[in-house]
């Protein structure tokens, strides 16, 4: 399975800290922003990865990336986003390099506890067309949100004013090479952007989303709450924690 995080945008929520670099280049605790989604992919066992970013400072993140050494890579991508249409249109860009593979899709933006590497070989490995990670949150009303009959979804809303469920849409997405199709369907939103909550609506419309509740924390980094609560986090406990191998322990007698 191939990886692509998406790291254009213009951050306006994060002015004036975005005026003059990245949002995905701030600081979060001890490391740039990017390094958790791509720590993230790479926990994962995913390692053939694109980073699509766009901007005047797209080219910073060759200088602070190069082609991953750093991260155990032997070679990275990239691609350049011309202005913004939101995460669907970005992920577009991507339909050379995954090439009818399947694809995990993180957003530059999201930072979790744990990996979700067994959710990840799952997919690559099943049968689903989409899987996308859920994780409980308080401010529901931020994000995508997941709406249950039972422990089936039954609807996402992007950003409800009544939010269904508490159940917030991590920006971490797996999906089959039809997701290039969907995205050449979709039509742009109230805040004139692609949504990928469309697309992800039309997987569950053909009865083809998986999901996952996501373990450990996670948070996103896109407004001065977040990336000071992802800050926090990460210092208080690190970030992208990898299983520990079970050990079986025999009991003394
Ligand atoms: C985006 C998605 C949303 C998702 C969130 C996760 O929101 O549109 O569905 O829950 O990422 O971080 P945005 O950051 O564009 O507001």
């Amino acid at each position: 399975m191939k990886g692509v995080i998406l790291a254009g945008g213009l951050g306006t929520r994060l002015h004036p800290l975005t005026r003059i670099t990245n949002k995905h280049l701030l600081p979060v605790f001890d490391r740039p922003m990017i390094h958790y989604p791509l720590q993230a992919l790479i926990n994962a066992g995913i390692r053939d990865i694109l980073l699509v970013t766009g901007g005047s400072n797209a080219g910073d993140f060759l200088k602070l990336l190069g082609n991953g050494k750093d991260f155990g890579l032997q070679h990275l991508n990239y691609t350049y986003q011309e202005g913004e249409g939101g995460i669907a249109a970005a992920l577009s860009l991507a339909e050379h390099f995954v090439d009818g593979e399947r694809v995990c899709v993180v957003l530059g933006d999201n930072i979790i506890e744990r990996n979700f590497a067994a959710s990840a070989t799952k997919f690559a490995r099943g049968a689903e067309g989409a899987r996308i990670l859920l994780k409980a949150v308080p401010d529901p009303e931020r994000f995508g949100v997941a709406a249950f009959r039972g422990t089936r979804i039954v609807g996402i809303a992007e950003k409800p004013r009544r939010p269904k469920s508490r159940y917030a849409v991590t920006g971490i997405y797996m999906y089959d090479a039809r997701v290039f199709d969907v995205i050449r369907t979709l039509k742009p939103s109230g805040r004139g952007e692609l949504e990928i909550t469309d697309v992800n609506n039309w997987y569950l419309r053909q009865g083809e989303l998986g999901y996952e509740i996501l373990r450990g924390w996670w948070t996103d980094a896109g407004t001065f709450e977040a990336l000071h609560r992802a800050g926090n986090l990460v210092a208080k406990t690190g970030a992208n924690k990898l299983d520990r191998p079970r050990t079986k322990t025999r009991r003394r007698r």
